[in-house]
């Protein structure tokens, strides 16, 4: 059996999920982990028994990774992807893709012409209840999908963010270049469909930093489903739900908790299916990816689709008109 290394690229929040992940797949190790902080990746480096470096590019050079997984500030993204890509790395990039399709475009150049693989980790492609949601609706039990009403509050403005996220030139934007990314993935993975169009409201009251800290957005996709995105990150009552409209019936989708469908005018839950951790069932998509030369199922094309659509949302509220997402 052919085993890949793998070298972890920022040693923050997401990092102990990537790390938790390779050490449950025999086809993978992990070999190092690079953070400018020497302290948080010194720490990780400890606890997984791998060698830190404070520079990600020496970290490359001397270790060969056959996989980085870029897990760093938004802004930094195209730059490492690129440069990871050059030095024939495959890459798992975390979501968001990049700050703008612009910066999309020059990862997915750089990758195609050093001929390595590249996952964006849009998780959303691996909770049990969207699988589960998935097939529902290709099934045709319900009937037609015709609209999804996704709901996300989170208080966004806690002590343990880190300070980026709230900086629209490292982040990108707030509460929806972050989580809206995993909405518009959801919407446009289940509906096996790209959005079209968006028109979106967006506020800007949080207590610190220059990003949005909430949105409404009214979307339609390629297959002619309507959705709304509701987020906001101010302090309230969390949520993560997901309600799907069909002509026969609706189903709830509750994050990490399952999914549950209509009859007689009630929800009931739907026995919730084992499966694994999405950040394994990811690696082994990837790991398909290498082995089987194909796209991952979140390929960089897939994920510049994401970020074309988030454009859209502030373009739409800063111009009050509904836009049109260019197909790519
Ligand atoms: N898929 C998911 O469900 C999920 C969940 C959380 C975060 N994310 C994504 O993961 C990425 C990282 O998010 P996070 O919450 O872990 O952020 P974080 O700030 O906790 O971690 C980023 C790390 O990168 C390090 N860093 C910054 N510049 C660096 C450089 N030049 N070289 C090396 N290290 C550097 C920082 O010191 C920090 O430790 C983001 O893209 C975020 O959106 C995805």
């Amino acid at each position: 059996m052919a085993t890949y290394r793998a070298a972890l690229i920022g040693a923050g929040i997401i990092a102990r999920n990537h790390l938790d992940a390779l050490g449950r797949l025999q086809e993978l190790t992990a070999s190092a982990v690079a953070d400018t902080d020497e302290l948080k990746g010194r720490q990780v480096a400890s606890e997984y028994g791998i060698t830190h470096y404070p520079d990600y590019k020496e970290m490359v050079i001397k270790e060969r990774p056959d996989i980085v997984i870029i897990a760093l500030p938004h802004h930094l993204h195209e730059a490492c992807a690129v440069w990871c890509a050059e030095q024939g790395c495959h890459l798992l990039l975390e979501k968001p893709m990049a700050l703008k399709v612009s910066e999309c475009n020059a990862i997915l150049d750089a990758v195609a012409s050093s001929h390595v693989k590249l996952m964006v980790g849009h998780t959303q492609h691996y909770w049990p209840a969207n699988l589960q949601a998935k097939e529902l609706i290709q099934s045709g039990k319900l009937g037609k999908l015709i609209a999804i009403h996704d709901t996300r509050h989170l208080f966004y403005y806690g002590d343990g963010r880190p300070s980026w996220f709230f900086e629209k030139d490292k982040a990108g934007g707030g509460i929806l270049m972050n989580l809206g990314a995993h909405s518009i993935d959801k919407i446009q993975w289940l509906t096996s469909s790209r959005v079209k169009s968006v028109k979106a409201s967006l506020t800007y009251e949080g207590r610190i930093g220059d990003v949005e800290g909430s949105g409404c957005i009214f979307l339609q996709t390629t297959s002619n489903v309507t959705a709304v995105i509701i987020q906001s990150g101010y302090e309230g009552v969390a949520k993560d739900e997901t309600e799907l409209i069909f002509s026969n019936g609706m189903a709830k989708l509750i994050s990490a908790k399952g999914m549950w469908v209509s009859k007689g005018g009630q929800y009931e839950q739907v026995k919730p299916i084992v499966k694994e951790d999405p950040f394994v069932l990811q690696f082994k998509d990837l790991l398909r990816a290498i082995q089987c030369d194909q796209d991952p199922d979140s390929s960089g094309v897939y994920a510049r689709s994401v970020i074309a659509a988030l454009e859209a949302v502030y373009h739409s509220d800063e111009k009050g008109v509904e836009i049109s997402v260019e197909p790519k």
